[in-house]
């Protein structure tokens, strides 16, 4: 049985990740493909008690402990999802995963890239995505679409999302071979269609 592939979906609040990656995964399993969906925060129950902790606004959370608590969720997700089914030769498309880390709390935050990646070794191992899609948009499109469901992080305004952006860009020009950016601010059946030529590179 060969590995399935890993695609992970990356983006600001806002950038249409979730849509892209119900379609993409609709489209895979029309194809016959078989492909497990999950997104981060969440995807096990101790990821979704996590992403409660994280983006409600019943407790403090520090920078530092907002790392380690995506990295926990990560850690949990990649152990009883995303390594088994790989394993099982089933895709995976997730809506977040490790660059997310990297963009809101290594460059949003302003913690570091480098430390969230090693804090993030842990969690990962060897299971990097095969391809990580970028969703592109300004972060004032991005806060239109968005319109007033904010959790905690999406609260904090237009400057983090900005940093966030700008991180994104940083990770995507030192690796141009996994990440791969698409213009987000398009309609969603253009932006589909991109994607899965990206994809497509994949089989
Ligand atoms: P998001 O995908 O926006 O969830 P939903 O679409 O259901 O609201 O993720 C929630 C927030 O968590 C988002 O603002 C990005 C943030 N986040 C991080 O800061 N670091 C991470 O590692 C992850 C996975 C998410």
């Amino acid at each position: 049985m060969s590995r399935g592939r890993f695609v992970t979906l990356e983006g600001i609040d806002g950038s249409g990740k979730s849509t892209q990656a119900d379609l993409l995964a609709a489209a895979l399993n029309d194809a016959g493909t078989p492909v497990v969906r999950a997104r981060e925060p969440g995807g096990t129950p101790l990821g979704e008690a996590v992403r409660g902790i994280l983006l409600g606004d019943e407790a403090p959370v520090s920078d530092a402990s907002e790392v380690l608590l995506f990295a926990a969720a990560r850690a949990q997700l990649v152990g009883d999802v995303i390594a088994p089914a790989l394993a099982s030769g089933s895709w995976v498309v997730c809506d977040r995963f490790l660059d997310s880390s990297l963009a809101y709390q290594g460059g949003g935050r302003g913690i570091g890239i480098d430390v969230v990646a090693q804090v993030n070794t842990l969690a990962v191992g060897e299971n990097m995505p095969d391809v990580t899609v970028l969703l592109r948009i300004d972060p004032e499109s991005a806060a239109v679409r968005r319109a007033g469901a904010d959790d905690r992080i999406e609260a904090e305004g237009i400057a983090l999302q900005r940093r966030v952006a700008a991180a994104y860009d940083q990770i995507a020009a030192a690796e141009p071979n996994r990440v791969r950016g698409v213009d987000a601010d398009r309609p969603e059946a253009e932006v589909h269609a991109e994607i899965l030529g990206i994809v497509g590179g994949l089989t």
